[in-house]
């Protein structure tokens, strides 16, 4: 199947958020932990897309539908206190404390009203973060490395001179993967891996390499 990267549109939101769910067990599918379909894409993929769209590109099949994507926060400080005010109000009012029916719907609800902020250090040195997800019908075909590049040029453009990304500690084929593409692991808290990549000005050249 012909696929092609491409910049987001706002009509792929959907598809971006079915991704995300798709891919939220470590990887693998998480609609069967859920009952709320729409908690995974308003934890890590809607901000992205709403807030700062121009740093988001999907890889599209042959239909123009969304089959994968990379997001990016060019400035991550910037993009949390934006969150702030833009976007973690509307996503906790969406979903109550103690709203969801599943143990996972009840774990990520608790999320949205907590949510995670960045190691001060990491984000000292890679100012940058992003999440990238491709369904299993586009894994394993070079699009994901191409996909790292791609968010790279893009923020690297934005001025940002590194990026920086978490990857849950179970998901190995995830790890296996940034090692693959020569992104630097800093570290992990015992449930969640950062790897890192520096960003020199004028890419390629971030130690992460396009390939052909
Ligand atoms: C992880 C993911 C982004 C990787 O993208 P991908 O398109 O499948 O990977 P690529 O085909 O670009 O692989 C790039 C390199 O990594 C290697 N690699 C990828 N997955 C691997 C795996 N599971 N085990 C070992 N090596 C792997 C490839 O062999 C390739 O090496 P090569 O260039 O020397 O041949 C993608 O598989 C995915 O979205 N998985 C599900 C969701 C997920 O885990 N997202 C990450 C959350 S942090």
């Amino acid at each position: 199947m012909a696929m092609l990267l491409r910049p987001y549109r706002t009509s792929d939101r959907g598809a971006v958020y079915d991704i995300c769910l798709r891919t939220g067990a470590s990887g693998g599918d998480a609609s069967s932990l859920v009952s709320d379909p729409t908690l995974f894409g308003d934890l890590w993929a809607g901000a992205y897309v709403d807030l700062e769209p121009e740093h988001a590109t999907v890889l599209a099949d042959g239909d123009d539908r969304a089959v994968g994507y990379v997001l990016a926060a060019a400035d991550t400080l910037a993009f949390e206190r934006r969150c702030e005010t833009d976007w973690w109000p509307d996503a906790q009012a969406r979903h109550p404390v103690g709203s969801g029916r599943t143990p996972l719907d009840q774990l990520l609800v608790a999320l949205v009203h907590d949510p995670p902020s960045v190691d001060p250090d990491v984000v000292a040195r890679y100012p940058s973060h992003l999440h990238i997800d491709l369904l299993p019908v586009a894994q394993r075909q070079g699009w994901g490395r191409r996909m790292v590049v791609r968010a790279l040029e893009l923020v690297g453009a934005a001025g940002s001179t590194g990026l920086h990304l978490g990857v849950d500690e179970a998901n190995t084929a995830a790890h296996a993967f940034y090692e693959r593409i020569g992104m630097e692991l800093l570290g992990s808290d015992g449930s969640i891996r950062t790897y890192a990549a520096t960003i020199p000005p004028g890419l390629p050249g971030s130690g992460v390499e396009a390939g052909d």
